[in-house]
């Protein structure tokens, strides 16, 4: 066993020589002294030895033991620290700057759009995300049996209670609670039980306009609109308005925007046609302006409701709506 001890010493001693990092060194620790090292199993055997040898073994292997933990400090302070090795330092390499967090896209999108209803004399509105039937469909012109119900497949949160699937009942909520004139704009997050793809994802975020006056025309609700699209997408995007059909609003209409991928010429995202909706709006209808207790004799309004992912989609060319909900850092942080 001594001999055995011996040997260790010389090895370890040579190795500690020549040993040129410090993780050469802990090489070596490791390889003598660790939980499974070289000496260390030997110490552990010291216990089967035979009493009358014991003291004495054990005693030059605690020795050979402090010996080489010596050897492997000294070393270590002779080896130059790693970071003062020149080929190690670039000092002309440009220092780390501390991470820059920045606004989701949405909400960067949500700005621009207060900005310039603002500009424009509109208010900001807000509802609740759990809504009940009578202000997501029934005071919107849209009873139990309405198939336009159809069109928004919803989250039922109980009989009467639901996720709301659009943020039009903020117009009734509004209504109810002020006198006209009423100019607000009411963006918000709605919820759709949809299959989730590229195009559409289960929560979203929509926002109302909407304006009650006395003698509150369409035109108003073109030249609105047309203001605010050529203040979000730049001036000169061609778009048009379509004849189209919502409970809440008589006459009414979407509008389209000319692809902002394509130009017109068609593509995936135009599906071909070379515009894309961007919006629905029309005037309140006289049913709602009842159920808010409006005289529909003496005033009238527009409404319109907006995508914010969409228009933000559509913006920077952002082809999967389920970016905005994945919090992908290097989604996030080009924005
Ligand atoms: N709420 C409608 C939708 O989600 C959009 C809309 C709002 C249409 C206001 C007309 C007036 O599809």
């Amino acid at each position: 066993m001594k001999a055995e001890l011996e040997r260790i010493i010389k090895e370890a001693l040579k190795r500690i020589e020549r040993a040129q990092t410090l993780q050469e060194i802990e090489r070596i620790r490791l390889d003598l002294l660790g939980r499974k090292g070289r000496l260390t199993q030997l110490l552990r055997g010291l216990k089967d030895l035979p009493v009358a040898i014991r003291p004495e073994v054990g005693s030059a292997a605690n020795r050979a033991k402090a010996q080489i933990e010596a050897a492997l400090k000294g070393r270590t302070e002779s080896l130059p620290p790693p970071q003062e090795r020149k080929e190690d330092l670039d000092i002309t390499l440009p220092g780390r700057k501390p991470w820059e967090g920045s606004l989701h896209p949405l909400t960067l999108t949500l700005q621009r759009i207060i900005e310039i209803f603002y500009g424009m004399g509109f208010e900001l509105a807000e509802g609740p995300e759990v809504e009940t039937d009578y202000y997501n469909f029934e005071a919107l012109n849209m009873p139990p049996d309405h198939p336009a119900r159809d069109m928004q497949d919803t989250y039922y949160l109980g009989k009467d209670l639901l996720l709301r699937t659009q943020t039009s009942p903020v117009q009734i909520r509004v209504m109810e609670r002020s006198k006209p004139p009423v100019r607000i704009i009411a963006p918000g997050r709605v919820y759709r039980h949809e299959a989730i793809n590229a195009r559409s994802f289960t929560v979203f975020y929509q926002f109302e306009g909407l304006y009650v006056d006395q003698g509150v025309t369409f035109g108003q609700l073109k030249g609105v609109l047309t203001g605010f699209i050529e203040e979000f997408f730049g001036k000169g995007i061609p778009l048009r308005f379509r004849p189209s059909f919502f409970p809440f609003t008589e006459p009414s209409a979407e509008v389209d925007i000319r692809c902002v991928i394509c130009g017109g010429k068609g593509c995936s995202v135009c599906k071909q046609r070379g515009w894309l909706e961007i919006l629905g709006a029309g005037m309140v209808d006289p049913a709602v302006f009842q159920a808010v207790g409006y005289d529909p004799e003496k005033f009238s309004g527009y409404a319109f409701g907006l995508g914010i992912d969409r228009i933000a989609m559509l913006k920077w060319g952002i082809d999967d709506i389920r970016l905005f909900y994945e919090n992908d850092i290097r989604f996030l942080s080009q924005f």
